[in-house]
């Protein structure tokens, strides 16, 4: 019996990263990332194909197992027709249709059309309209009309027919039709499982698909995210309404206490919603302390900065807010008193290192930081501490009333950005006090961190850059108060795991929305006055010179809001625990590993941690509240590759000889993962296909982006212990490569294309390691041996170039269209991979990734000096007017066909005489006669550069190749 799965044979990669990037443009609307930060949460869309590819049997018609599979996801044209969510302008259905159309649609009705959609026309004709207009537009013109899959029920009644009548099945939605599918393939619901579960896409949506779903991280704060996915998202209407009460409640109690401290009110009522803080050091050259930042500039668009003024009684500055500030004084503000981590004296103009400033010294040729490190107790720097923290400004909102154009009474709202007043330092003090009188028995109870900060690669910032050492340093007394207080409100009023759980998760994203890493933006456009960077903008724990702290009120916009999901009960376990410990057996195990140095999960986490730790003890007392550093799989080498031997080894033995893996990794070159491949190979597994799919950005839209594929590699167990010699594994790839290409070659739709050219690389990767992995041995050597071999850089194993020998078979079985395969066969590898570049161009791939696999495909080593451009994600070949007379004569490509017509193509243009490149290639080119339908041949595929939007740099040439391809068809031997 054919045992094959959908995903194992073929795979839409490109309408679903066009999903995929459509799910992650949504922000902060996407499903789970209200729920807290994450980095490098994976698409909904694309865990909901790989399931679905990973369940659905194939039949002998691939077409119509496409066809289904698409109904399935609601990506085929009745799908994306259901998933509409805005109407189509009428401006964009007037430029759809034809001259003779729009006549005729709007005969009698067009003054209407044209001033309103809405008027004229009746429900039903506009709906034919409407329905005919969007049928034309392209996927990607589609998805910007639509909601995502995720956002409606699935596939209609009709489609359901069809779907049950291809499969043999009885389903009436998404969830009947896994259960079926899993039934048929294991005899019982798919258990899937992801023992990488980060932010919980994986568990999340194979429980929303009626999956019984698993998902484990060895970090509390991913399974926390997870189980929040699970039991807050999927809780349904009840848990939604109690969360929100909840966050109310503990705003409003919160609210009160604040205004009665009387901490964020000044003496006219008005209430601060934003401070700013600075760091200040002394100044070598004054000896006075002096404000540090990188920039005083507090609103671009309203001309607010603060200037600081000597003030020798001090032995300071004081600081003074200008709103409507003249040119200079702004430019002076932009220059600020820090500049590439070097403090600058607004009076000397001398530049002093930081790291000088902070006293740090090189000891027997090892760095010892400076800063005195903070005790715990401390909640401010120490008087005699190098980094003081001083407040510097305050901005205000005024409420008043004010009689509307109709004579009504309206409240409106002023803001007022002022300098710090002796009454905001009693404020400040005050809030010292308050905190100073609770801070002991709110560590006690969890409600802020007590946890010291671990060294690590980004841990180790803060503790060498302020010497604060444990995570509550990273807050200031305002910033503790304010989090502390709404984290023992949300703790009180919570009455069950829910909002124990949501209250714990909106601290977390209150400490990342209010902390001493909280960038100040002047430019910030929405209202021009200016505002915050939430601290992980990147992921990193950067320390600033200058920071802001926010009011109570304003992150009450960071509650959690819970999009209603009836996840209908459907079982997922949560666990945390270290991937070598796995003990449950899974169908399916759909993982996305750490891979060589990403993120620092492990040290980020801890910022979040900090604040739940205690906490998450109350309600999973079985979980631990550390993030196990220790065993978080890291780097590269030999302990990487160990580390996930054993864990891959492990999920294997936990699923049937029937279960498939599936695993995914974000790659930031494609050599990358053939490593990951011999690990899994090495872990019993062999490979059975493998896609990429482009979750960062636009399928299409490439230029000048940074884009970053995910490679899912489909795996088996591998079952029996054959080994081979490589002189009987040679032809049989060799057929495997050129049988994987055909087949997607036949499957690939002309006008839509599914594949992009890396896409057929990677395929013939994955058809090497298909045939490669069968085999526990080859030329009786095992992998395992094989992959912790110590290697010089350079020194390649048979394994992979065995693969070479794979992309080197695709290379020459993908001739690019428009080119005959028999005078492809005759061009040399140069030539080959320039025709073979020009294609990638027109696909408007520009990586110089994608043209050095290429070239290592062609087995090319000398290139560079085909590149016009070099920039990494802007690269592009020459054209023939921009080799001029470079690299021509000689060996190689300097000698070749194609670069001597590419010569002619430059005199043609230069002359704009065709005659001039003809006369080229009577002169220059051996056998000329014999090569003439050559030489026509790549003319005309060069010629079809023209027009194309994005390559203005071939009109010219295109042109000119043109001309010279007449004249040569011309050319019977005449005088010239
Ligand atoms: C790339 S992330 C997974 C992201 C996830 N797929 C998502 O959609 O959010 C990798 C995860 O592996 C976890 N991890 C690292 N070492 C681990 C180990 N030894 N056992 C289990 N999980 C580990 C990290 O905590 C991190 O959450």
């Amino acid at each position: 019996m054919n045992d094959k799965v959908f995903i194992e044979e073929q795979f839409p990669v490109s309408k679903i990263s066009k999903e995929s990037y459509k799910e992650r443009k949504a922000g902060a609307s996407q499903t789970l990332t209200g729920l807290g930060k994450w980095w490098g949460r994976k698409p909904l869309i694309l865990i909901r194909a790989s399931i679905i590819g990973m369940l659905m049997p194939v039949s002998d018609n691939p077409k119509k197992d496409r066809d289904i599979f698409l109904k399935i996801l609601t990506m085929n044209d009745e799908g994306l027709w259901l998933r509409r969510s805005k109407s189509i302008p009428a401006k964009v259905i007037q430029n759809t249709l034809s001259k003779d159309e729009w006549n005729d649609i709007s005969q009698d009705e067009k003054g209407n059309l044209k001033r309103s959609w809405s008027t004229g026309l009746s429900n039903e004709q506009k709906e034919k309209i409407i329905y005919n207009v969007f049928n034309t537009l392209s996927y990607d013109d589609k998805l910007t009309y639509c909601n995502r899959p995720e956002q409606i029920e699935g596939p209609d009644q009709s489609t359901w027919n069809d779907i049950n009548a291809h499969l043999g099945t009885h389903a009436n939605n998404l969830q009947e039709l896994v259960v079926e599918l899993g039934k048929k393939r294991f005899g019982h619901t798919p258990k899937v499982g992801d023992c990488f579960c980060g932010g919980g896409s994986i568990p999340f949506e194979a429980a929303r698909l009626g999956c019984e779903a698993f998902g484990s991280d060895l970090n509390p704060v991913a399974a926390m995210l997870t189980w929040a996915s699970i039991h807050l998202i999927g809780g349904g209407k009840k848990v939604q309404q109690e969360v929100m009460d909840a966050q109310k409640k503990a705003y409003e109690a919160a609210d009160k206490q604040i205004t009665e401290w009387g901490i964020e009110h000044n003496d006219k009522g008005w209430r601060a919603d934003a401070y700013l803080y600075c760091v200040e050091a002394r100044c070598p050259a004054t000896g006075l302390m002096l404000p540090l930042a990188p920039s005083w500039v507090i609103s671009e668009k309203y001309n607010v900065c603060a200037v600081l003024k000597r003030n020798d009684k001090i032995k300071g500055y004081d600081i003074d807010i200008i709103t409507g500030a003249d040119k200079n004084t702004m430019a002076q503000a932009r220059l600020g008193t820090v500049r590439n981590n070097r403090m600058i004296c607004p009076e000397t103009g001398e530049e002093f290192s930081i790291s000088g400033i902070r006293g740090d010294k090189v000891v027997n040729g090892k760095t010892v930081y400076g800063l005195r490190l903070w005790e715990k107790d401390d909640l401010v720097p120490m008087p005699d501490d190098v980094f003081q923290e001083r407040l510097y400004c305050v901005r205000w909102v005024e409420t008043y009333v004010e009689k509307n154009s109709q004579g009504e009474l309206v409240e409106k709202k002023r803001h007022h950005v002022l300098s710090v007043t002796k009454n905001d330092r009693k404020r400040e003090k005050q809030v010292l006090k308050i905190l100073t009188e609770r801070y002991k028995e709110w560590q006690k109870n969890g409600f802020i961190p007590d946890r010291k900060i671990e060294p690590g690669y980004n841990t180790d910032q803060p503790i060498r850059e302020r010497g604060w050492t444990h995570w509550h340093h990273l807050f200031n007394p305002r910033q503790l108060l304010i989090n502390g207080l709404l984290s023992f409100l949300l703790s009180d009023i919570s009455k069950n795991s829910e909002t124990l759980i949501s209250g714990l998760l909106h601290i977390g994203l209150c400490s990342d929305w209010n902390s001493k890493l909280l960038r100040w933006v002047s430019h910030i456009r929405k209202t021009g006055m200016g505002g915050v960077n939430q601290s992980f903008y990147n992921q990193a724990l950067n320390t600033l010179y200058n920071y802001s702290a926010r009011n109570l009120m304003s992150l009450y916009s960071y509650r959690i809001k819970l999009p209603i999901l009836d996840l209908k009960n459907y079982g997922c376990i949560v666990d945390v625990r270290d991937a070598r410990t796995i003990n449950v057996i899974m169908d399916l195990w759909i993982t996305d590993p750490p891979y060589a140095d990403a993120i620092n999960y492990h040290e980020l986490t801890d910022f979040f941690l900090s604040w739940y730790e205690k906490q998450i003890r109350f309600i999973f007392p079985e979980w631990y509240t550390d993030s196990k550093k220790a065993l978080a799989i890291k780097g590269s080498g030999n302990d990487f590759k160990e580390s996930m031997v054993d864990i891959y080894s492990r999920l294997t033995k936990k699923m049937p000889d029937t279960g498939i893996q599936m695993v995914q990794f974000t790659h930031q070159s494609s050599s990358v993962w053939a490593d990951l491949a011999m690990i899994l190979w090495a872990a019993g597994l062999k490979v059975t296909a493998a896609w990429t799919i482009s979750t960062e950005t636009a399928v299409g839209i490439k230029k000048g982006n940074y884009v970053q594929g995910t490679v899912l590699l489909i795996l088996r167990k591998r079952l029996s212990n054959e080994t081979a010699f490589l002189d009987e594994v040679y032809p049989e790839i060799e057929d495997e490569v050129r049988n994987q290409l055909d087949h997607m070659m036949e499957l690939d739709d002309k006008d839509d294309p599914n594949f992009g050219d890396t896409d057929y690389q990677l395929a013939a990767y994955a058809a090497a390691l298909r045939v490669l992995t069968q085999y526990s041995e080859i030329e009786g050597q095992d992998i395992q041996h094989e992959l912790f071999r110590e290697r010089d850089p350079g020194d390649k194993s048979a394994f992979e170039k065995v693969i070479d020998r794979a992309v080197e078979i695709a290379s020459d079985h993908l001739v690019p269209a428009g080119l005959n395969k028999h005078y492809w066969k005759s061009l040399a590898a140069s030539e080959r991979l320039y025709l073979k570049g020009i294609e990638l161009e027109k696909h408007m791939e520009a990586r110089s990734g994608a043209y050095q696999e290429l070239a290592k495909g062609f087995g090319v080593r000398d290139y560079n000096f085909l590149f016009a451009k070099t920039k990494a994600n802007a690269v592009r070949f020459k054209t023939g007017s921009e080799f001029k007379r470079s690299h021509l004569g000689g060996n190689d490509f300097s000698g070749s066909l194609i670069r001597n017509i590419l010569f002619a193509i430059h005199e043609t243009v230069k002359s704009e005489d065709a005659r001039e490149g003809l006369k080229w290639f009577h002169a220059e080119i051996d056998n000329y006669w014999h090569h003439r339908k050559l030489i026509i041949e790549i003319l005309n595929y060069l010629s079809n550069s023209i027009h194309i939007p994005h390559m203005p740099h071939w009109e010219k040439d295109a042109d000119a190749a043109l001309r010279l391809a007449g004249a040569v068809e011309n050319d019977h031997g005449g005088r010239m």
